[in-house]
């Protein structure tokens, strides 16, 4: 089928690739010329697993192109896709101005009947809007449908989440954009639910607010672990087992951060708050993922008591691990608290480093993860980056002033870090 995504982001390049992949014809239109233009020379403006191998080899195939015009990609497809951001407002409602301005641009261009999939994270009833605006602007009176389609892919494993999703969610108002649709996605072999759009929409919040939950109320236990000797994992394992539980999401941290989880929770509790409901369970939510990167930020001053002139090594960057994105990480926002009380940072993460720089200007970048212990009073693992767990721990200890080490991920076996000589702190654990 011949598809057009607009918006080049994590969704949008991972969903053109993937629909690609699969035998569709994909043109991918973003506004920004340099983006654009590193995509068609061959370069990938995001880190992700398995990405580039796609763009290239689609491209390759003839069958993944990139433009900046619009009007040349409505004109193509009978299939757009709509997969530009939706920031955050300074009140926590959700900036949908790049949606409002992608379908003036796709009401201009149309001259036939069109799909329009909105595929970016959206308030309920936003398909209405975007519905009344193409109306308002398309001057040729073509006809269209406006259908929602979330994307619920992982940053970090978006590929393999996308060639192989759980479910696909596909909010529709009349039955006849509901064949293409099926079309689309036969390839996934993957359940397909047809809803109207409110429920589409709404699914999409819910399911992000819910993982974030889950996230809370583990690190909540975690704190109960922690005033009673009980290990938080051996508890999420417990309760994961039960298949109405399920144990992913269960990973106690120092809290959950990235582009998603925040700024949805957010809008959730707003969009709640619009239609007259108080979404107290869900300020509760934020309170406690506030209050783990605080309660972690205390076992650390604890431990090293002043943090003026201490030097500390930070593992990780990233939000979360398989990513260069630092977009709300907590692993940055933890290094500029400890940077605020004066420590000195030596920093590595595998991808991330480059992304960090416009963040932290002001703490050494270190080439390799062995290196970062070397003269330090204590190392931090913020991200849970697999190879973390392969830091060289006898090096480390050697080479550090202070063999201290707290993890905010929960990596390491804590008696056998004990058994290594280390003062080793972690979350939910004895
Ligand atoms: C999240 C959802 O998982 C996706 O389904 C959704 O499509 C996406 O948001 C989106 O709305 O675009 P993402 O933000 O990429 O995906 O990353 P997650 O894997 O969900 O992790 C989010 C944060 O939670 C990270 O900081 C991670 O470290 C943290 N986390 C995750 C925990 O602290 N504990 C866990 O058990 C799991």
């Amino acid at each position: 089928m011949k598809l057009t995504i607009i918006g080049t982001g994590y969704v949008g390049l991972v969903t053109g690739a993937c629909f690609a992949e699969v035998g569709h014809e994909v043109i991918c239109v973003d506004s920004d010329a340099s983006k654009v233009k590193l995509l068609q020379a061959g370069g990938i403006p995001i880190f992700e697993p398995g990405l580039e191998d796609l763009v290239k080899s689609n491209v390759a195939a003839g069958r993944l192109s990139f433009t900046n015009s619009t009007r040349e990609g409505v004109e193509k497809s009978a299939i757009v896709f709509i997969a530009v951001p939706t920031p955050p407002l300074a009140d926590g409602a959700v900036d949908l101005s790049f949606i409002e301005g992608v379908a003036r641009d796709i009401a201009n261009s149309m001259t036939s009947y069109k799909i329009v999939v909105d595929k970016s994270t959206v308030p309920v009833k936003t398909g209405d809007k975007v519905a009344e605006t193409i109306k308002r602007y398309c001057k040729s009176g073509a006809e269209f449908d406006v259908i929602s389609n979330p994307e619920f892919l992982r940053e970090g494993f978006a590929v393999e989440d996308l060639m192989h999703p759980d479910r696909v969610v596909i909010g529709v108002r009349s039955q006849r954009p509901v064949q293409a649709m099926r079309e689309v996605y036969e390839p996934f072999n993957a359940p397909i639910i047809f809803t109207d759009i409110n429920s589409a929409e709404l699914i999409k919040h819910a399911a992000n607010s819910f993982l974030a939950l889950k996230i809370s109320y583990i690190n909540a236990v975690s704190i109960l672990c922690e005033a009673s000797g009980a290990n938080v994992q051996e508890v999420a394992n417990g309760i994961g087992m039960d298949a109405r539980i399920g144990r992913r999401f269960l990973d106690a941290s120092l809290g959950f951060g990235g582009s998603c989880f925040p700024k949805d929770l957010s809008a959730f509790i707003k969009i709640s708050e619009q239609l007259g409901y108080d979404f107290g369970l869900l300020k509760e939510v934020q309170k406690i993922n506030a209050q783990q990167m605080e309660r972690f930020l205390k076992k650390i001053s604890d431990t090293l008591w002043v943090l003026k002139d201490k030097k500390i090594g930070v593992l990780g960057l990233a939000f979360k691990q398989n990513t260069d994105d630092v977009r709300m990480s907590p692993a940055i926002d933890l290094c500029q608290r400890l940077l605020k009380e004066g420590a000195t940072l030596r920093v590595y993460d595998p991808e991330a480093m480059e992304k960090a720089k416009a963040v932290l200007p002001t703490v050494t970048y270190v080439a390799d993860m062995n290196s970062v212990p070397e003269g330090c009073d204590a190392v931090v693992i913020a991200t849970e980056w697999p190879v973390f767990k392969k830091l060289d721990l006898e090096r480390a200890r050697k080479v550090m002033t202070h063999p201290i080490l707290f993890d905010g991920r929960n990596l390491f076996d804590p008696k056998e870090m004990e058994s290594l000589g280390f003062i080793y702190k972690s979350i939910g654990r004895p």
